[in-house]
């Protein structure tokens, strides 16, 4: 089967773009930034994308590529051909399909929300809810599948079938006219929503005359004002590097996966580059600009931390439209700033699904349709605890093991396999062939040393810290266990699956691999 193709170079570079700006940049940045203190945040933020987030993007597209030229789009078969000596490095790509359909199970559900929330926006849904806690017990009505006063039930599950054919009949349609032309268009779209709102919320002064330090020019302050004694907490930095990898989608397998449909000569060091810095723009200009400096103005500082600390989301999902239900033309506004997540939702989710469909297709032989369906079948399922046991904390172990658990250990994998086993000179010829720009040579050393030593540190202070209380479900509610043990079960069934998978491919593949031609 021939290997599928990006039509062009802005296309990929769009579909990069648009995997990693989504919730990410406007929802959890502030949420996490304001979580951590403001402009205590950005310092480690900043630092954590020049040693973290660019060698990683980096190297998930040069390494994709190279995989690409094998016939190999996913993390199994590129660890593979990078270290063909050894027989067990490929199921620890298994990580990079594992991950991604973990998370995509239970993004997908958030993205459907927001779909939901873009159509009460313009009808005026929730218009009678003025303050936070009839927000809150609006956003609940709807989780909870049972009728409640705001909604007919199954009205959330209606926006999650919708979202997920969206998501699934993109995909069907492939690389070049599927994904491709998703974020060709959705990205700028997504941006003039973006820039729009931005106007607006900076224009909205002081809201309360009587308490003139509720402004929005503190709300930048508060974001940008550097607190160098920040440096010395660690938690900050781990969140920091938390969302540096979230927000770029690097470390999980996806981008190295978009990577493998490009050419051998394509560039990978000036496109991976400029997908990093237009999802820095989106997410420190335009996301810093909007919920930070619009909560700050209706809520001072010590609101804005209060509520993020409850959840890292609320600042996004219940503020913002409160603030802009007042303004006039509020519905328009509510429904823009919905309407502008759900777009950069579905980009990032498509994304995700991308990996399992693409091993499907280059070790099974089945063709996109056949892959596409299937992979609905599987993360379908997935999905229904995810919605019936919201409450459960079903979601929020799904993420622990997509997030967190995964992200450490398979960047780390990673960087050490291209920096050492494949070898930095070997790499940086590979990172700069066909290559726009040359990348300062510091990078070599920072991919050498630096990354895989802030990743060890940060998986050994984890280790350390919180992982026994992550696993033996401690002060977690006596009556969410058996939820929360069904999933762990459930996730490390497919993940063995997904190991069996891998080892019968292999038992069924010719041994040397040789590098595809390609015109
Ligand atoms: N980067 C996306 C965001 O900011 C989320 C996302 C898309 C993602 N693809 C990913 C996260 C892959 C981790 C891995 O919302």
């Amino acid at each position: 089967m021939s290997k599928q193709r990006w039509g062009s170079r802005l296309g990929v570079i769009l579909a990069v773009a648009g995997s990693a700006v989504g919730l990410g940049n406007f929802l959890r940045f502030p949420g996490v930034a304001a979580n951590n203190g403001g402009g205590a945040f950005m310092i480690p933020y900043f630092i954590s994308f020049f040693l973290l987030g660019l060698p990683l993007m980096w190297i998930e597209w040069t390494i994709g590529r190279f995989g690409g030229g094998f016939g190999h789009s996913t993390a199994p078969g590129v660890f593979d051909t990078m270290w063909q000596k050894n027989r067990f490095v490929k199921y620890f790509g298994v990580m990079g399909i594992f991950g991604p359909v973990v998370i995509f199970s239970y993004y997908i559900y958030v993205e459907s929300w927001l779909l939901g929330y873009s159509v009460f926006a313009l009808i005026g849904r929730y218009a009678d809810c003025t303050d936070l806690e009839s927000m809150r017990a609006f956003l609940t009505g709807y989780q909870s599948l049972a009728g409640t006063e705001h909604f007919p039930a199954g009205t959330a599950y209606l926006f999650f079938i919708i979202t997920f054919a969206i998501n699934i009949i993109v995909l069907s349609f492939g690389i070049s006219r599927g994904i491709e032309r998703c974020c060709k268009w959705g990205l700028p779209l997504l941006l003039v929503i973006a820039i729009i709102l931005v106007i607006r919320v900076l224009t909205l002064g002081t809201p309360d005359p009587a308490r003139p330090e509720n402004n929005v020019l503190k709300g930048l302050g508060f974001l940008w004002n550097p607190q160098w004694a920040a440096l010395k907490k660690p938690e900050v930095w781990l969140a920091a590097a938390g969302q540096i990898f979230f927000t770029l989608s690097v470390g999980f397998g996806v981008i190295l996966t978009y990577a493998s449909y490009l050419r051998r000569n394509d560039d990978v060091a000036l496109s991976g580059l400029t997908a990093a810095a237009t999802n820095e723009m989106a997410e420190v200009v335009l996301g810093g600009s909007l919920v930070i400096p619009a909560a700050f103005a209706f809520f001072g500082a010590a609101g804005i931390q209060s509520i993020a600390d409850q959840n890292i989301f609320d600042l996004g999902f219940l503020t913002m439209p409160l603030i802009l239900g007042q303004m006039a033309y509020g519905q328009i506004f509510g429904f823009l700033w919905f309407f502008l997540l759900f777009i950069a939702g579905v980009t990032s989710s498509i994304s995700l699904a991308q990996p399992a469909i693409a091993f499907m297709e280059d070790e099974f032989n089945l063709t996109r349709r056949e892959a596409a369906v299937l992979f609905a079948v599987v993360t379908f399922l997935l999905c229904q605890p995810v919605i019936f046991f919201l409450g459960n904390g079903v979601l929020g172990e799904m993420d622990f093991w997509g997030t967190t658990v995964c992200l450490v250990v398979f960047a780390t994998i990673e960087v050490i396999l291209f920096g050492w086993v494949f070898g930095i000179d070997r790499a940086w010829t590979e990172l700069h062939a066909g290559s726009d720009i040359r990348i300062p040579r510091i990078y070599r050393f920072i991919i050498k040393y630096i990354t895989p030593l802030m990743l060890l540190t940060i998986l050994a202070t984890w280790i350390f810290n919180d992982w026994k209380k992550q696993l033996l479900l401690e002060g977690v509610e006596e009556a969410n266990r058996p939820y929360i043990l069904i999933t762990r079960v459930g996730l490390l069934g497919l993940f063995v699956f997904l190991l069996l998978m891998v080892r019968i491919v292999w038992r069924r593949r010719p041994e040397a691999t040789c590098p595809e031609t390609d015109q």
